[in-house]
């Protein structure tokens, strides 16, 4: 098929590098507006497109993709995660789901350790104060946050951002723990200076910080769930820049009001842009608004990888990125 008639609808506005090589090499379809498509404007896209460019904000889910057109192929997922795609739909009917891993894990690592160090050294507390004019010089006992250096960082997910993480605790002294489905090779474990927990309450219950690095599947939902957050010491503070979907945001939200928990770091929430507002009031609670891969180069590196991956589909081969579940 020549790619050049490849018909490609992109659901969200993305960079304007991105969206302009997408107009030289694909008949596209661009969003004019920064918001996303309704279900019916999705349900439209999916049925006139070769390959439809979705985002994470887009659900995808069975009863859509059983209004795709003939001709819809590919959908070819400006992110990494794919939870809001039912990708073995997708598959049963013919259709590639492809995503855009690698480019996002050195960002999203940053922001990790930015929420680590924003939550144990009050970093938000001490803004605020600035910014209210409220500061009235340096104190011995005020804004005192815990130590980072010689803390237990666990980290659940270990995949490529779990290790960017791990580099990174490295640099800051911390000392490394995690639990993944599957065990590290002892070269990498050495490498990263990393502890393995082959169970996953033993290790919380001992982590001063545990980190969310994996993705958001039906077996990883409410992996942090109530009795699981209660293992943790009310000294630990837990942060996520992975999908909210893995912490039972409502546990974590009672348990950080009752005190059993000294706080927590989020970028992502259980049910997207609707945060429980009780976290919002919490001095030790630090929320940004899913911004973990937000850098320039990131977002443009992931559109060169939905490119790539369209291009390589155009040409008749299997798109490099392609989601096998
Ligand atoms: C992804 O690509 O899945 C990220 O969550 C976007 O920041």
């Amino acid at each position: 098929m020549p790619s050049g008639r490849l018909s490609v609808v992109v659901t969200r506005r993305l960079p304007d590098v991105v969206e302009t090589r997408l107009k030289e090499l694909f008949d596209v379809r661009l969003r004019d507006d920064d918001t996303p498509m309704t279900r019916e404007e999705l349900a439209a896209a999916l049925r006139e497109a070769d390959v439809l460019v979705p985002t994470l904000n887009d659900h995808i889910d069975s009863g859509l993709i059983g209004q795709a057109g003939p001709n819809l192929r590919l959908i070819a997922n400006y992110g990494a995660g794919v939870d809001h795609i039912d990708v073995a739909t997708a598959r049963q009917r013919g259709i590639q789901v492809s995503n855009t891993p690698g480019v996002l894990t050195e960002d999203t690592a940053d922001m990790t350790m930015a929420l680590i160090l924003a939550v144990t050294r009050r970093i938000p507390e001490g803004l605020a104060v600035m910014q209210s004019g409220q500061w009235h010089g340096w104190s011995p006992t005020a804004f005192l946050g815990g130590r980072v250096s010689g803390r237990r960082l666990g980290i659940l997910g270990m995949g490529r951002i779990g290790q960017a993480v791990a580099r990174r605790a490295n640099a800051f002294g911390m000392q490394v723990h995690y639990h993944n489905r599957r065990r590290l090779r002892e070269e990498t474990e050495d490498a990263l200076q990393a502890t393995y927990w082959e169970s996953l309450d033993q290790m919380v219950a001992r982590m001063d910080v545990l980190s969310i690095n994996c993705p958001h599947t039906p077996s990883t939902f409410h992996l942090m769930n109530a009795r699981r957050l209660k293992l943790m010491k009310p000294s630990a503070v837990i942060v996520n820049t992975s999908r909210g979907e893995v912490i039972d945001e409502n546990a974590l939200t009672r348990m950080l009001k009752a005190g059993e928990l000294a706080g927590a770091g989020l970028d992502v929430y259980e049910h997207g842009s609707e945060a429980n507002p009780d976290l919002r009031a919490m001095t030790n609670v630090v929320m940004l608004p899913h911004m973990g891969s937000a850098t320039v180069e990131g977002r443009i590196e992931m559109g060169e990888k939905v490119i790539i991956n369209i291009k390589t589909f155009a040409d008749g081969h299997r798109p490099p990125d392609l989601v096998l579940q």
